[in-house]
């Protein structure tokens, strides 16, 4: 996730305002800025690695002459943080300067091309390929309008993109684009803008157009020109007056940024979808040639690594050994050696203890993989070979995004192994890709249908003293993970279990009421022995909470209440949409107590300390 912003303005320099917007859309990266602008046929940019206030400090981001730029704050995807792959890019005569948030999930191909063309590129970016396909076409046909010559590249980009353009050739204007990342266009009486989100321009207008994807945007001082790039034809959109405070638009209309993350899991799975295949393809190597491999990590993280053993297990045939981070020195430091090897999972990249899991396992020679959200990290620095889960900033302290993201490109790990494998019928590998690329939906979908069911939930249950969550197989993880998110955000204790070792031990707190919540896919073996566990939770007085499958009549008829998530959820998949309710369960939980679910006490985003 990345900030783009452009501004077109009769009234003074663009960069003041452009560098203000990128400060307001810091929140979506912050790992290196830039801006370009054009003045009397001259283009001048300034960029760097590092945060919005430190570039400025060392680069004057304010002082660029012209009434026309383009800006942007990254959140690294493809190339590390550094200079020369902060935005705007050019293409070779530096005349065309573009920023893009997104992935062109192509750009090997394109940049090959455009190499035997005789471009040269200077960054390992994926955008970068943008300019340079622009200065193709328009080497091809000279007679090409700016706006014409994006929509040619357009068409041979493959992936996400909200980009905007801007060329010392056309000096008046901007032109944008967008397919499956935000973009929206301000529009004021002397300027108008497009950024990634109204934050950026609301100090200067509350006069919005959304732009939806397959749409393109020239804009002028005070206009903007819709087409619909598939065909070219004009698009009548007027704006439309925002009412939101600065503090609400910062949380995009969402109370809280948890809510805002926990809505945001459709578009950050479709974005982890589009995980590195050379990468994967690699991490399944080494996973594959292992002899020993641990999954390390902390809280949230954690959890998606005990989904993960289950997923390695059924689908490639690899045993793998999940450990809390915390832990793995005492429990593995004098046994891990040189034919180990520890796949790191951490949001931050940062904590502590996962940190010193990894010293500890270099120090003995094995090998460190590591998945992490954050490019340029310490995880991503003393990697052999990482991962970025892609998900953006996450900004609500308790993990939700991060943790679906983390879970899916856990799952193709697994599916990439299995193919190397050949553990699995290709029917069965297809059927579960199929599966795996329509969970967004399926997440959009229980969001939609489900919400307003699991507040009233939550007001029923808001003074309940204590809940279990129970599943079974890869949703004992679930179960943990809906647990951990109800005690950190709503401040209730919470207990979890394979549902299997209920009757050893939790079962005997059960009274009358306790409130016990079932993880129950439908699909699997694990169906059967649930309705078992909830039959023997339920003849003791328990209150049971489940999340089914749409029409699952048989545990619907055991349950207090239940929450239903679409129907023909492979097993292996199901922590991803079967976590979404629990998510949400805590959230509405802690806003029926009144406690602010942003900033629970006692707790960090990322824990740098052991
Ligand atoms: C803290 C956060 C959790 C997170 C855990 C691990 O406890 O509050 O949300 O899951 O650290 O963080 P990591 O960045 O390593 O995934």
């Amino acid at each position: 996730m990345c900030g783009i912003f452009g501004c077109i303005t009769t009234n003074g320099d663009a960069a003041p305002t452009i560098h203000a917007s990128l400060k307001r859309l810091e929140y979506r990266g912050y790992d290196s800025v830039g801006i370009a602008t054009i003045n009397n046929g001259e283009v001048f940019i300034k960029k760097d690695q590092g945060k919005i206030d430190e570039v400025h400090k060392l680069l004057n981001l304010d002082d660029l002459q012209g009434n026309i730029g383009i800006g942007h704050t990254r959140w690294a995807t493809h190339g590390a943080p550094l200079k020369i792959n902060a935005h705007p890019h050019t293409d070779c005569t530096g005349q065309i300067i573009a920023v893009h948030n997104g992935i062109i999930e192509n750009y090997a191909e394109l940049k090959t091309e455009l190499e035997n063309r005789g471009h040269t590129f200077q960054s390992r970016t994926d955008t970068e390929v943008i300019p340079h396909l622009i200065e193709e076409a328009l080497k091809q046909n000279p007679t090409l309008t700016l706006t014409q010559a994006v929509v040619e590249t357009i068409k041979k980009l493959c992936g996400s993109y909200a980009l905007a353009v801007i060329s010392s050739k056309e000096p008046d204007k901007i032109v944008c684009a967008r397919n499956e990342s935000p973009l929206v266009i301000g529009v004021a009486q002397d300027a108008t803008y497009c950024a990634s989100d109204l934050t950026a321009f609301l100090p200067m207008t509350n006069q919005a157009v959304m732009i939806n994807d397959g749409e393109l945007v020239t804009l002028t001082p005070g206009a903007y020109e819709i087409i619909r790039i598939q065909d070219g034809a004009p698009v009548t959109r007027k704006p439309k007056t925002i009412d939101w405070t600065p503090e609400m638009a910062v949380k995009q209309g969402y109370p809280h940024f948890m809510i805002k993350e926990i809505h945001e899991q459709p578009d950050t799975l479709r974005n982890t979808l589009r995980a590195q295949e050379h990468y994967l393809e690699l991490l399944s190597t080494f996973l594959d040639r292992a002899t020993e491999v641990f999954l390390v990590a902390c809280g949230t993280s954690y959890h998606a690594c005990l989904a993960a053993s289950y997923m390695f297990s059924k689908l490639a045939f690899l045993p793998t050994y999940p450990v809390y981070a915390s832990e793995f020195i005492e429990q593995h430091g004098k046994s891990v050696n040189i034919d180990s090897t520890i796949l790191a999972v951490s949001q931050s990249g940062e904590t502590a203890d996962t940190l010193g899991a990894v010293t500890c396992s270099q120090q003995r020679a094995a090998t460190v993989l590591g998945l992490t959200n954050t490019v340029g990290s310490t995880l991503t620095r003393v990697s052999r070979v990482y991962l970025g889960q892609q998900s953006g900033p996450e900004i609500g302290v308790a993990a939700t995004k991060t943790f679906t993201s983390q879970l899916s490109v856990l799952a193709q790990l697994a599916l990439k192994l299995s193919t190397k494998r050949g553990k699995v019928s290709q029917d069965e590998m297809d059927y579960l890709a199929e599966k795996l690329d329509k969970l967004p939906e399926t997440v959009e979908a229980i969001i939609l249908s489900q919400e307003d069911k699991i507040k009233q939930l939550a007001k029923k249950y808001r003074d309940a003293k204590i809940f279990f969550f129970l599943g079974r197989g890869v949703n004992t993880a679930t179960a943990y993970e809906g647990r951990l998110k109800l005690m950190e955000i709503a401040y209730v204790p919470s207990i979890a279990f394979p549902a299997g070792e209920s009757k050893h031990g939790p079962i005997s707190l059960i009274e009358h009421g306790f409130p016990v919540v079932f993880i129950c896919p439908r699909d699997g073996q694990t169906h059967k022995t649930l309705i078992g566990n909830i039959q023997e939770m339920k003849a003791r007085g328990a209150s049971i909470i489940s999340i089914i499958e749409e029409d699952d009549e048989e545990i619907k008829a055991l349950s207090d209440d239940y929450v239903e998530v679409p129907k023909g959820i492979p097993e292996v998949l199901s922590p991803i949409p079967f976590v979404i309710p629990l998510q949400l369960f805590a959230y509405y939980m802690a806003v029926e107590k009144g406690i602010n679910p942003d900033m629970p006490r006692n707790l960090a985003k990322s824990v740098t300390v052991k």
